[in-house]
């Protein structure tokens, strides 16, 4: 077959770009998506490669995004999701333009499409991956069907402070934890195959350090260390590589001076050159454009310069890159050989996407929306997100002997409010509350009285309060639904004062007149203060904002279908003034001794040095309300006979941790066991606690079984300060336990 002149030259320069690129550019001249990545890239023009690195919100059908398609091309187009719009928009950039490079749409589906499941900060109360992994996958097969390809979550910044609005969207404080629900996270997102038309591209994001935000405040500057960056803030995302993450989002935040989206250490050293991720980079929404508010650039010339520079691939609605990369090429500023890079990823994560060989949506497919087994996963998420943090006379579950319940407060059928944040597609006809479920399945058993009392968490209108109190005074015990709105976490939604909001304290201390028992459930996007208002409730049953199927799942738990087994992501303060708080501390040069006394027991003109000098607050102690990783369950449970293989081991050792656990109690119900360390001293601080390991197990009554964990060398390593990673012999604790703050206690020397 005669082969045109042309087509040989682009053959061999193809050849000749392959061989030449070598690792570094992810290309891999074996690999077939690479060969017709090189080639078509050979067949581009300027306008064309820079149209790939653009990401457009959408507008419908409108004739500017159709002549951006027509007039260089859009990479990407985020918050498109009707169907029959999806697929005209695709047919513009396959069939009228010149090389028919398909567009990759995305949205943000964060914790469900339709099917909505509890926020993050919930999932990850379950310390279940195959939990997160269900969500990840119903998300997928919901948001795949309308034509969204790409989300953009996880979420995996570590947060440690209640007042940020985004720590709903996390999961959790710890990094160990992260890592593990964020990795099932993407595998239920992404499926076994990337090129499957179900399989939805996750982002591992923000990309780095968003959670340290000064004060819990949106978007605010980050000071971070260099081994608080390695130990804290960057695991997560390396866990998010190697579960075959497919692109990454920059952060909005600076850290140290330097914003996240012109920071080329992370991502060209740390993401390219250590971690070898060869997936897209895109930019928050105008992150590039706001280094110019950060005081990083001068200009939109200069922020498009630092963004491509520092490997941002794509501009996610910053209008940066397309007017200002040919001219900073021209300038010298920008290498030919850095769009091409960035083009590259963009064009091979479309190839192993297979949007070149089925770029449309399949419309006649009907809606995998609100499927039974959809819903069943969903329900079962909520269930094991609850945690139980209080029950005191036994309260729950619910007994028998109850013939009356009052139920009251505005979180109890709050359907929009009870998705939480971040469920743009989410309808709130199809939340199921908690009063509409405790009424169709156990309202036969018990007499409702229901009084909302107060409209919404922020009303402050107390005119139906004597109402509440007689609903009240007529029923065996109160079911008391308060939180946060939806409105009131989320991206930009932070809180100084972290207490329920509106007259809800207030709505509470009068319905506890009433002398009936208090079940307090809190529907919430953190963990809010609560403190104060604790005494006054018997229970206290926390299941975040639950999602479409929170009523099912709680009616369950309250009346003991279910058993609780969730256990907190995130330390629980006892005041906002504690934050940020956090299990994995430093121990500090004096650390609380737990015998302080408190600001209501010191002696008037107590002298100055009465107190003692040790590292608590007179008014709050040194512990928070509640550890991380504690809950209760209606059940309990014996840890016992902890078990080391050796009290002694070499760096390049495994060490078999064992224990028994028993469960003593009268239900059939899981825990999670957790294994942390800590090593006692080495050349920088270390925490006073590691999470290394957990397991959830569940357990018949009376059923005993071994607990096995298996510590490798590289879970005693840490990040010092020349950037190095390594483990220092010396004496190491070990813990296996229930909580943060509880468990079995071991020791082992690391020689
Ligand atoms: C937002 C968020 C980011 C989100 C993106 C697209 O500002 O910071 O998490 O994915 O823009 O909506």
């Amino acid at each position: 077959m005669k082969l045109s002149c042309k087509k040989v030259f682009i053959g061999i320069l193809s050849a000749l770009i392959l061989t030449s690129c070598g690792n570094k550019s992810g290309i891999n001249s074996n690999d077939p998506v690479d060969k017709k990545v090189v080639e078509l890239l050979s067949k581009m023009t300027l306008e064309e490669k820079i149209g790939q690195m653009e990401q457009l919100s959408g507008e419908g059908f409108s004739g500017n995004m159709v002549n951006q398609i027509k007039s260089g091309g859009v990479g990407s187009i985020l918050n498109e999701v009707d169907p029959e719009t999806v697929n005209k928009l695709q047919k513009v950039a396959v069939e009228e333009t010149r090389l028919g490079i398909p567009i990759i749409f995305a949205r943000d589906v964060i914790h469900g499409f339709k099917t909505i499941f509890p926020v993050p900060l919930g999932q990850a109360a379950s310390w279940n991956p195959q939990i997160v992994e269900n969500g990840g996958r119903v998300a997928a097969l919901e948001a795949t069907s309308v034509g969204v390809r790409w989300t953009f979550a996880p979420m995996l910044d570590i947060s440690r402070d209640e007042r940020w609005g985004r720590i709903v969207e996390s999961l959790g404080e710890d990094p160990y934890l992260t890592s593990a629900l964020g990795a099932a996270m993407i595998k239920g997102f992404q499926g076994d195959n990337l090129n499957d038309a179900s399989s939805m591209i996750a982002c591992a994001k923000h990309f780095v350090g968003y959670g340290a935000s000064e004060s819990g405040r949106d978007y605010n500057v980050t000071t971070i260390s260099g081994e608080q960056l390695r130990n804290i803030y960057l695991p997560p995302f390396k866990a998010a590589v190697d579960a075959g993450a497919a692109t990454f989002m920059t952060s909005f935040n600076e850290i140290n001076g330097i914003p996240s989206s012109g920071n080329p250490f992370l991502t060209k050293q740390i993401l390219r050159q250590e971690w070898s991720f060869d997936g897209v980079v895109v930019s928050d929404w105008n992150s590039l454009g706001e280094m110019i508010s950060h005081g990083y650039c001068a200009d939109g010339v200069e922020a498009a310069g630092k963004g491509v520079n520092a490997g941002v691939d794509m501009d996610m609605m910053g209008y940066v890159y397309r007017p200002n990369l040919a001219q900073l090429m021209k300038e010298g500023k920008v290498k030919q050989a850095t769009i091409d890079q960035a083009v590259r990823y963009i064009l091979k994560l479309k190839f192993r996407m297979g949007l070149f060989d089925n770029p449309y949506v399949d419309t006649n497919k009907p809606g995998a929306f609100y499927t039974e087994d959809n819903l069943e996963k969903a329900k079962q998420a909520v269930v094991e997100s609850a945690v139980l943090l209080k029950n005191e006379k036994d309260i729950l579950p619910l007994k028998e002997n109850i013939k009356s319940i009052a139920i009251i407060g505005p979180m109890a059928d709050a359907p929009h409010d009870q998705m939480g944040t971040w469920s743009f597609d989410g309808e709130k006809s199809h939340t199921i509350t908690p009063l509409t479920s405790l009424k169709e399945e156990y309202g036969d058993k018990v007499k409702i009285n229901y009084v909302q009392a107060l409209a919404y968490s922020r009303d402050m209108n107390k005119s139906a309060f004597a109402q509440a109190v007689s609903a009240a005074r007529a029923s065996d015990v109160v079911l008391f639904f308060a939180g946060e709105e939806a409105i009131l976490s989320g991206e930009a939604h932070c809180r100084a004062d972290i207490s329920l909001p509106g007259a809800q304290k207030e709505l509470l201390a009068e319905i506890a007149k009433a002398g009936k028992p208090i079940v307090l459930v809190v529907m919430a996007g953190r963990t809010v203060e609560i403190y104060k208002e604790l005494p006054l409730a018997d229970a206290f049953l926390y299941v975040f904002h639950p999602g479409t199927m929170g009523g099912p799942a709680i009616a369950d738990l309250l009346f003991g279908k279910a058993v609780p087994s969730g256990k907190l992501p995130v330390t629980y303060p006892k005041m906002v003034g504690q934050s940020p708080v956090y299990y994995n501390h430093k121990n500090t040069g004096r650390p609380a001794k737990g015998n302080e006394v408190l600001i209501d027991d010191i002696e008037v003109e107590a002298g100055q040095t009465s107190l003692g000098c040790t590292s608590f607050y007179l008014d709050a102690g040194d512990k928070p309300l509640y550890p991380f990783g504690y809950g209760l369950s209606y059940s309990t449970f014996e840890y016992s006979d902890l078990k080391l293989s050796a009290n002694e081991i070499g760096p390049n050792d495994n060490l078999k941790v064992t224990c028994t656990l028993k469960n003593t109690g009268k239900y059939e119900a899981a825990e999670v066991a957790q294994l942390y360390i800590r090593d006692i001293a080495a050349s920088i601080t270390r925490p006073v606690k590691e999470l290394k390991g957990f397991q959830k197990i569940s357990l018949k009554v009376g059923e005993t079984k071994t607990v096995e964990f298996t510590l490798t060398p590289g879970q005693l390593k840490f990040w010092n300060n020349d950037n190095q990673f390594i483990s220092e012999p010396g004496e190491f604790k070990i813990w296996v336990g229930t909580n943060s703050r509880e468990g079995l206690e071991g020791s082992f020397r690391l020689r």
